[in-house]
């Protein structure tokens, strides 16, 4: 399978259009070496195939599609290589983009999870908005580990794992989360035997979710914040990372040491990057001990082949 990075920033994106912390400000200035990076999302496809998944739908989607050529085969009149869409979960960052690919000639096939698909219909009601347009043709990610596949990407198993994270801020259950609120994705190449674990909202590391890493050739986690405090710290907002879903990357109980218990052939890669962390900044110490811990922070535009 070949996994390409369409956005690699959370929320907001790098810079963000408000902000004026140090990262968004040295990219924007070009005096940090650190480059600009779209919303949350990948597109996944098999070796041999032009039709792949999108997964996450970034507000930033019409910009990402354009920086993608395969993304758009021009095989007839109207065209696209998204057989479809999976949605990791209902947040802002993931479903907005929904909206720009309404001029679809069908209904979107659309992959999410029941809590989701509720948030999507009431607190956010995309799906019901989508209706008066191409609409969306509705399938269930089951929560209970059975695989699933996209019809029109041959290959490709996907399994889904409940995650603690959190809903989206609109979501009647923001504060009282149900399974399937976040999940982490499983993709399986079956010919080739090769699998991504994906999580770009990951709270806390249970005993699945290491499990499903531990069996994986390649980890895309969760790399919002490097510490809990990070938005307090840079002065940009009360929140915690965990407080939001999002387990920090440094100190006791964080990411990296997660990540170090993942046998040693496992590329481990960071995804999701909130614009206030400081791993964006290739110069940064931080950069420095995630290099010396062998972890890869996401690009957008990488190709990831595992
Ligand atoms: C998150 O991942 O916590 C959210 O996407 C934040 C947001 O809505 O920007
Ligand atoms: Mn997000
Ligand atoms: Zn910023």
């Amino acid at each position: 399978m070949r996994v390409t990075v369409l956005g690699s920033a959370a929320g907001g994106g790098f810079p963000q259009w408000n902000c004026n912390c140090p990262n968004c400000t040295g990219v924007r200035r070009g005096t940090s070496r650190a480059v600009p990076r779209t919303q949350s999302s990948l597109f996944v496809r098999p070796d041999d195939g032009v039709d792949g998944v999108l997964i996450n739908a970034s507000p930033d989607i019409l910009q990402q599609i354009q920086a993608h050529p395969a993304l758009q085969p021009a095989r007839a009149l109207r065209d696209t290589a998204i057989a479809g869409v999976v949605l990791m979960d209902g947040q802002v960052d993931h479903a907005t983009g929904l909206f720009m690919l309404r001029e679809r000639g069908t209904p979107l096939p659309l992959w999410c999870t029941a809590p989701v698909e509720a948030d999507l219909t009431e607190g956010n009601p995309i799906l019901r908005v989508l209706s008066h347009y191409c609409g969306v043709s509705l399938q269930r990610i089951p929560i209970d580990g059975t695989a699933f596949r996209v019809p029109g990407v041959d290959g490709l198993q996907f399994r889904a794992l409940p995650l603690s994270s959190k809903a989206a801020p609109y979501s009647p259950h923001r504060e009282h989360p149900v399974p399937g609120d976040n999940i982490g994705l499983s993709i399986v190449d079956e010919r080739a035997g090769r699998s991504v674990f994906y999580a770009p909202g990951l709270g806390d590391i249970t005993p699945p979710v290491l499990d499903a890493m531990t069996g994986s050739d390649v980890v895309m986690v969760d790399g919002t914040f490097w510490t809990d405090t990070e938005m307090q710290t840079v002065g940009v907002g009360r929140k915690t990372a965990r407080a939001i879903g999002h387990l920090p990357q440094s100190g006791p109980g964080g990411m990296v040491e997660w990540l170090r218990r993942l046998p040693a052939r496992t590329r481990r890669i960071l995804v999701h990057i909130n614009n206030t962390n400081p791993i964006l900044d290739p110069d940064s110490p931080e950069r420095a001990l995630l290099a010396r811990e062998g972890i890869e922070v996401a690009e957008d535009r990488m190709d990831i082949q595992p």
